[in-house]
């Protein structure tokens, strides 16, 4: 096993800045409920930590179902007011932009936050956040382009249709890029005109408390966005279960997703899951093999490996399988493992404890099922949750680490022959979140990507997403889509009227 260290950090580490700091130091972050800032009902807190060193960043409020109580029923007060509903779609232009204003205005501080509270580098967090005010813009612009239509029916009636929204949303988002998933469902949400509850993981819960101030600075009206931090079992649950809300906008875990859609069915409410992914990555022998491995390198690296389309199955053809091995695995050398606040580093930690010991335990999975350690498989020995880059090969489909999510800096490679048996493995899996395929032959890249069962496809590159094209998977990752034009499906009603004219 190539037991390397971490390459030496050459930079200085960056202070925390002063507006970060203040925000830190301001002491148990509340709810926000219809407006205002409250402690929960059960006067609970819980505390949250900093995964590069381990120790407590903060307290927040640990909401529970009496809290998501009064979040709903202001919710719904706010929906129906004229205040929200009566509103422009102009009107509701302007304020998603005066949001977008506020989040660049801040970007600084809220990247600060979510590096301190999840690992993310820094440097990346800025772009992220770049993009929840992107997200903002683009969705800013569809409230005054959403269309109903009008029916060629009988010349006694006018048929047409409206397009209207769905009401109390509850979002319910992850810790690996908290803003990020947040973004892309509010944004859409608040530009059809629904009102929203937000409950950020309990892992991360400081960048929403932040990015709520701002919302409301935004003039947002009481009640149209409400945030709850807390746990999944207790808020989380209550939303998912809860007869005062419409719809639920998840991303997590597979599990959970399937949890929240049993709770659905209550009240029936409509819901869009986007979970977990164990993406193939195809690698024919025709393909650049060095572009190739440094966007397989990122796909599997990228926020620790804490990303749904993690490029986790790298399917090799068996002509190039030991010549891209060897390349990969002296390219995770090249990765920058440190502080997330240091301006070299490229990777961080894993964002909890929890995440930590569940990728540790996938390195001794791995080994158990006998896959062979090409580079990796161990913790860093420092403070915080970092673990090597891991590259596993000789690894058959049917082995855990083949079928299961880990959700850190791991990945699989498994040999192949065909294009048949290649294009087999990798629909061979639960999932159908995204997938890639690499060569320079235009045939078999177009037929790969529509015989590959994922939501997204990549020729010749790998994790790319864009606001303006629909996201989401096929199978266990998912159902419905965010982003693009197809997010308003989710976040509107489509009524049918019917006019006697004679
Ligand atoms: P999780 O699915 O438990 O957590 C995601 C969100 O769901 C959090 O806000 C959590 O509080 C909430 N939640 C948990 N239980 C709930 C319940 N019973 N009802 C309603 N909400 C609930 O994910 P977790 O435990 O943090 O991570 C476990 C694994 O899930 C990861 O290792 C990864 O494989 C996968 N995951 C996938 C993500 C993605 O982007 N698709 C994001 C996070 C996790
Ligand atoms: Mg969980």
């Amino acid at each position: 096993m190539d037991q390397q260290p971490p390459p030496a950090t050459t930079h200085a580490v960056q202070p925390i800045g002063a507006a970060a700091a203040s925000f830190l130091a301001a002491g148990p972050k509340k709810l926000l409920i219809d407006g205002a800032w409250c402690a929960a009902r059960s006067g609970k807190l819980f505390e949250t930590y900093n995964p590069a060193s381990g120790a407590v960043l903060g307290e927040a409020a640990s909401g529970d179902k009496a809290d998501v109580d009064a979040a709903v029923a202001a919710a719904r007060k706010a929906f129906d007011d004229p205040a929200w509903s009566g509103m422009s779609p102009h009107a509701r232009t302007r304020l998603l932009l005066r949001i977008a204003d506020r989040v660049e205005a801040n970007l600084e501080e809220l990247a600060q936050i979510e590096s301190l509270n999840n690992g993310t580098p820094l440097s990346l967090a800025r772009l992220m956040i770049a993009g929840v005010a992107e997200t903002f813009i683009y969705y800013a612009g569809w409230s005054t382009k959403i269309y109903g239509e009008t029916n060629p029916g009988t010349p006694d009636l006018l048929n047409y249709t409206l397009r209207q929204p769905v009401g109390v949303c509850g979002h319910i988002i992850p810790w690996n890029g908290p803003l990020t998933s947040a973004a892309w469902k509010i944004a859409p949400a608040l530009a059809m005109g629904n009102t929203v509850i937000l409950k950020p993981a309990e892992q991360t819960p400081l960048s929403a408390v932040r990015f709520a101030e701002l919302l409301i600075e935004a003039g947002v009206p009481d009640g149209v966005f409400n945030l709850i931090t807390g746990y999944g079992e207790t808020a989380g649950a209550a939303i998912a279960g809860h007869p005062g809300i419409d719809k639920v906008g998840f991303t997590g875990s597979t599990e959970v997703g399937k949890k929240i859609l049993i709770a659905s069915a209550g009240n029936l409410k409509r819901v869009t899951l986007e979970l977990g992914g164990k993406s193939p990555n195809i690698i024919y022998p025709d393909a650049d093999l060095d572009a190739a491995a440094a966007a397989t390198l990122m796909g599997f690296c990228f926020l620790s490996g804490q990303i749904c389309v993690a490029a986790s199955r790298v399917l090799v053809h068996r002509s190039v399988h030991d010549e891209f091995a060897h390349k990969l695995a002296e390219l995770t050398k090249t990765l920058v493992i440190g502080d997330p606040f240091d301006p070299a580093t490229t990777m961080g930690p894993l964002a909890s404890r929890e995440q930590f010991e569940r990728v540790k335990s996938y390195f001794h999975i791995g080994r158990a099922d006998g896959a062979r350690v090409v580079t990796g498989g161990a913790a860093i020995e420092r403070a915080g949750y970092f673990v090597q880059p891991t590259v596993f090969g000789d690894v058959d489909n049917a082995m855990r680490i083949a079928r299961e999510e880990v959700f850190g800096p791991v990945t699989t490679l498994i040999a192949f022959d065909t294009e048949e048996q290649a294009l087999r493995i990798a629909n061979d899996t639960d999932y159908g979140l995204a997938g890639a395929v690499w060569t320079r032959d235009l045939a078999t890249a177009h037929r790969n990507a529509r015989l590959l069962n994922a939501g997204t496809v990549w020729i010749n590159t790998y994790a790319h997403t864009d606001l303006i094209s629909p996201f989401g998977g096929l199978k266990q990752s998912g159902i419905g889509r965010e982003l693009g034009r197809h997010a308003l499906d989710a976040y509107t009603e489509v009524k049918s009227v019917f006019a006697k004219l004679g």
